[in-house]
């Protein structure tokens, strides 16, 4: 099976603070770009990386991708104003090259494994639609916009999602198109477009580590995460 991966780095990054997008900033001297593309690359199985950026950060990009196997990458795409309509751009960069699976990974989770990677992978093979989740610990209540608890949630049901998502490449493509044709840009993640169409999408233990850097203090735990590799 051909399997590619869409890495969404097209964010602006601001809730991160700093002076240029947090993909762009550095986690023990190498990019938050760089460490997710390399985690990809570890990964034997993926024949094919496709990027999608803000066309401004074109330069930041080259330099953050020196020196990796060129063989392995599609040249990047511009994203889009959502996360949905960079992934779509992803998408259909690759439509020509007709992946069986493609993964679908936010720049911003630098610490995917290789073995999370490769759980994604096989998922998908079996399922067409699988993507990673933690059980919650915190008690989960949904609130008003008076910030009035309206009802607490069942914790044993729920789960906080990451990617990589992996997903039968055609049908995640077609999704895509349909949600653009008929207006939906509110979808928060791939799977909740694939559940929109009626794809079963299953669940698989993700893992604590794959954190999403949003906020400066991530960058203060991504830190010492690698600090931690290191040693
Ligand atoms: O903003 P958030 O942390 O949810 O973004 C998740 C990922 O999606 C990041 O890697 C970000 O660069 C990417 N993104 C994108 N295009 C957007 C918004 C976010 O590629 N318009």
């Amino acid at each position: 099976a051909r399997i590619a991966a869409v890495v969404v780095a097209a964010g602006s990054g601001i809730r991160a603070g700093g002076d240029k997008p947090k993909q762009f900033r550095t986690i023990g001297g190498e990019t938050v770009l760089r460490r997710t593309l390399s985690a990809l690359l570890d990964v034997a199985a993926i024949d094919v990386i496709q990027p999608v950026i803000r066309l401004e950060d074109t330069s930041l990009f080259k330099a953050a991708t020196e020196a990796l196997p060129p063989a392995k990458f599609n040249a990047p795409v511009g994203g889009g104003a959502t996360r949905q309509e960079s992934v779509r751009a992803g998408l259909e960069a690759l439509a020509s090259q007709a992946p069986d699976v493609v993964l679908i990974h936010d720049a911003a989770r630098p610490f995917a494994s290789r073995a999370l990677i490769e759980r994604a992978i096989a998922a998908a093979e079996k399922t067409g639609a699988a993507i990673p989740g933690l059980a919650v610990t915190d008690t989960i209540k949904s609130v008003d916009s008076h910030s009035l608890v309206g009802e607490t949630l069942d914790r044993s049901s729920l789960r906080a999602i990451q990617t990589p998502q992996a997903f039968a490449f055609a049908p995640l493509l077609e999704a895509h198109r349909r949600a653009h044709r008929e207006g939906r840009n509110d979808f928060t993640d791939d799977a909740a477009l694939a559940e929109w169409v009626g794809m079963q999408v299953v669940v698989f233990d993700g893992e604590a580590g794959n954190i999403k850097i949003t906020h400066p203090e991530d960058f203060m735990r991504a830190e010492s995460m690698q600090a931690a590799q290191l040693s």
